[in-house]
């Protein structure tokens, strides 16, 4: 058996790759490495993907559909039974940055899902995972989010292309039959992380007496959720048929402030912080029920936010020569 795995490159996307590897499963990874933010991270994970003999490669931009298409005809394993899945993990990510340029969050986001979806349907590949977001339950979701919550009023592009490309998938599902999953992500954290994301930044911030920027209070709430625990439910999303939703989230939300007490803590520093107007596009708080990924996948998280931010921490000091030079 074999999954492609789109943004194989990307945070969660090499994660994913991993996991499905280390349970000996051959991993077609696509990703276009573009410059949305520093491509030495994704030269990185990339960089670890391919020292498996389990794991093929190709350059390409879902967003593109016939050279996305082509590179899949010549990608996809002959005379075999072949693709099980599509793990489409390919995305423009980032809450804040997606009213820089919606157009970019809405051809990848949407139009690359789209791309995916149609290929998979001709090809007769049964199932689809698609990465979702927390962001769709958007500043008026009762807490904590259920996944049968109204989800039609996001606050940014970005959670609004998501919700896009998840009702695309139903339609897909209703109308060819394909098995689709969707997983809505909430603010996923570790090691070789997003560096625009908190915390990135804070390790570096704080790492290297730089001045913490953040957004409003500070008191806004996140699920963060740990990277393996992350990965480790998306390929369990693989078992499932139907039309699924399903949050994965850690269940315990903290404040901005805790998560730059706990990482200034670990590093025995005390940074200078600076408090800037809060984001537009930024919601409260987000909180997941995971009855749903409990009952389904038998799904738990089992990192702690302190375990999972030693390790992120662990990782920053390994690699700090490149990556205190970072653009962030
Ligand atoms: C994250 C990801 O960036 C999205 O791609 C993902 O879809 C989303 O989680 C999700 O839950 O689905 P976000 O929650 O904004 O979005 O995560 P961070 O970028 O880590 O920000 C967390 C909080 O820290 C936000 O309130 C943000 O305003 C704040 N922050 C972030 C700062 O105060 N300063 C910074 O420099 C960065």
């Amino acid at each position: 058996m074999a999954v492609l795995v789109t943004g194989c490159a990307g945070f969660i996307g090499w994660k994913v790759c991993e996991t499905l590897l280390r349970e000996g499963t051959r991993v077609v990874g696509v990703d276009d490495l573009n410059d949305h933010y520093d491509p030495r991270l994704k030269q990185w994970r990339l960089d670890r993907l391919k020292q498996d003999g389990n794991f093929t490669f190709a350059r390409a931009d879902v967003s593109r559909r016939d050279e996305l298409w082509e590179v899949l005809r010549t990608l996809r394993p002959q005379g075999e039974e072949d693709l099980e899945a599509i793990i489409n993990l390919a995305a423009r990510p980032g809450v804040r940055q997606s009213i820089v340029d919606p157009f970019k969050y809405f051809q990848t986001n949407v139009i690359g899902a789209l791309n995916l979806i149609e290929w998979a349907c001709r090809e007769g590949i049964p199932r689809y995972v698609l990465a979702s977001s927390s962001s769709v339950y958007g500043e008026s979701c009762p807490r904590p989010f259920r996944e049968d919550a109204r989800t039609d009023e996001p606050v940014s592009p970005y959670a609004a292309s998501k919700k896009a490309a998840e009702v695309l998938c139903h339609a897909y599902h209703y109308l060819y039959g394909i098995d689709v999953t969707v997983l809505r992500y909430f603010t996923v954290y570790g090691p070789a992380g997003r560096p625009d994301m908190a915390m990135f930044r804070f390790i570096r911030w704080v790492a290297e007496g730089e001045t913490i920027r953040i957004y409003g209070d500070g008191e806004q709430e996140r699920d963060f959720t740990y990277v393996d625990d992350i990965a480790s439910g998306t390929v369990k999303a693989l078992e499932l048929s139907g039309f699924n939703v399903i949050n994965l989230g850690s269940d315990r939300p903290v404040t901005v402030n805790e998560v730059l007490r706990v990482i200034s803590a670990q590093l025995g520093k005390e940074p200078a912080v600076s408090f800037l107007p809060p984001e537009k596009t930024d919601v409260r708080a987000t909180w997941a029920n995971i009855s749903r990924a409990r009952s389904l996948i038998a799904w738990e998280p089992e990192t702690a936010l302190e375990d999972g931010v030693r390790a992120a921490i662990d990782w920053y000091l390994e690699n700090r020569s490149w990556l205190k030079e970072i653009n962030i």
